[in-house]
C-alpha cells in the first residue's frame, strides 16, 4: 500500500508530483484523516497533486509507540501533518491518562520517528493552551496556563515536538468546523429543527476555524522552511452567541438566541473566556491570513448543502 501510492482513496504516483519551495518532491503523512481537519488536509494535498497518505487507526494507533514508529520508518515521509488527537474536551477530565497517551506520548512517538527519517512535522495545537483571562490578543510566546486536561495535553504535545524536531510548525487553532465531523455549526442547525429559542454562551470570545481554509495554509507552510509557532484561525472574533446568530441568519432560520454566561452553563471542563489569538507570526513569515469567519461560514454552509444534495 505504501510504495508508489498516495492518498486515502489511493492515487498512483506520477511524474508531476508537486515539490516544495526548493524543488524536492514531497511525500506527506497525514494523521487523523477521518477527522475534520485531516480530511480537508488530504483533500487539499490531492488537489495540489502532492503525494500523501492519510492514515487511519488501522494503520497505527497513537497509543502504540512501535506501530507508529514502524509505519513512519516504512513510509519515510518528508512531511508529517499531525491532525489526529484526543479531542473530547469534557470527557478528558475523566480520561486524563488516555488523553495524555494519545496527545503527548503518541505525538512524541511520531516526532521521534519523524526525526529518524528527517521529516518536518506540523503539530496542530489549540487556544486552550492559554488561560483565557483579559481581552487582549494572545501573542505566540505569552504565558501558557491551560485550564483543562485537554489543553494541558496539547500544551505538553507542543513541548515534546519542539524538543525533538527542529523542523516543526506548531499551529494553534480554535473553534473548528469542517465537512467531515461534528461541530458547533452542525449542532446549531440540528437544534434549530425543534427549538424556536436557544440559550448560547456569550462571554467566551474567540474565532472559528474552517478546516478547508486552514488546510490551504498548512499546504503552503509545509512547502516552506519557515518553521516556528503560528496562530491560524479565520479572521475576526465573536462569541458563541454571535456565531450561532450568524449561522441562523445565513441559514434563513428564525431562531431567537439568548445570551448566557459560562458560569450559568457549567461544563465538566473549564473553558477559557478569552481565545483571541494574534496572527502577527503569520504576517511576519509572509503567510496569508485566513479569510473572515463570516465568509468561511458562508462557504461551509454551501458545502453542507451540496453534501446533503
Ligand atoms: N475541534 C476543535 O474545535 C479544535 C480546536 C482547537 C484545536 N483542535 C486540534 O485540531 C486538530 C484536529 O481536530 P479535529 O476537530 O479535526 O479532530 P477530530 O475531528 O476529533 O478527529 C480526530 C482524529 O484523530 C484520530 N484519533 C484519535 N485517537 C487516535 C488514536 N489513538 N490513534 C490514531 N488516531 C486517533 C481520530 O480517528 P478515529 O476517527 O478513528 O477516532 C480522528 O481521525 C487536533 O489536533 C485538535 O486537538 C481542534
Amino acid at each position: 500500500m505504501l510504495s508508489g501510492q498516495a492518498g486515502y482513496g489511493a492515487e498512483t504516483a506520477n511524474s508531476s508530483w508537486y515539490t516544495n519551495d526548493w524543488g524536492e518532491k514531497m511525500k506527506v503523512l497525514v494523521t487523523g484523516c477521518t477527522g475534520q481537519l485531516g480530511f480537508d488536509v488530504c483533500r487539499q494535498l490531492k488537489k495540489r497533486n502532492i503525494e500523501y497518505y492519510g492514515a487511519v487507526r488501522t494503520d497505527f494507533d497513537l497509543r502504540d509507540e512501535s506501530s507508529v514508529k514502524n509505519f513512519v520508518r516504512k513510509m519515510k515521509p518528508t512531511v508529517i501533518i499531525h491532525c489526529a488527537a484526543y479531542t473530547a474536551v469534557d470527557k478528558a477530565e475523566d480520561e486524563k491518562e488516555l488523553c495524555h497517551s494519545i496527545n503527548v506520548e503518541g505525538t512524541k512517538a511520531l516526532a521521534e520517528a519523524g526525526k529518524e527519517v528527517n521529516a518536518k512535522m506540523v503539530y496542530i495545537s489549540t487556544d486552550y493552551v492559554f488561560p483565557g483571562r483579559g481581552s487582549q490578543f494572545y501573542e505566540i510566546n505569552d504565558n501558557k496556563e491551560a485550564v483543562n486536561v485537554y489543553g494541558q495535553s496539547k500544551l505538553a504535545g507542543e513541548t515534546v515536538v519542539r524538543s525533538i524536531l527542529e523542523k516543526h510548525f506548531i499551529v494553534r487553532i480554535s473553534w473548528v468546523f469542517g465537512i467531515n465531523g461534528h461541530n458547533f455549526v452542525r449542532t446549531m442547525l440540528k437544534l434549530a429543527q425543534d427549538h424556536d429559542t436557544l440559550k448560547i454562551v456569550d462571554d467566551q470570545i474567540g474565532s472559528p476555524t474552517y478546516t478547508h481554509d486552514l488546510a490551504v495554509l498548512l499546504c503552503d507552510m509545509v512547502a516552506s522552511a519557515k518553521y516556528g509557532t503560528y496562530h491560524a484561525t479565520n479572521e475576526g472574533v465573536c462569541s458563541w452567541k454571535d456565531f450561532a446568530e450568524e449561522i441562523f441568519r445565513q441559514a434563513k432560520m428564525d431562531i431567537t438566541v439568548i445570551g448566557q454566561s459560562s458560569a450559568s452553563y457549567p461544563t465538566k471542563a473549564k473553558r477559557p473566556l478569552n481565545s483571541r489569538l494574534s496572527k502577527k507570526s503569520l504576517d511576519n513569515a509572509g503567510f496569508q491570513r485566513l479569510p473572515d469567519w463570516h465568509d468561511a461560514l458562508y462557504r461551509y454552509m454551501k458545502e453542507l448543502k451540496l453534501a446533503k444534495d
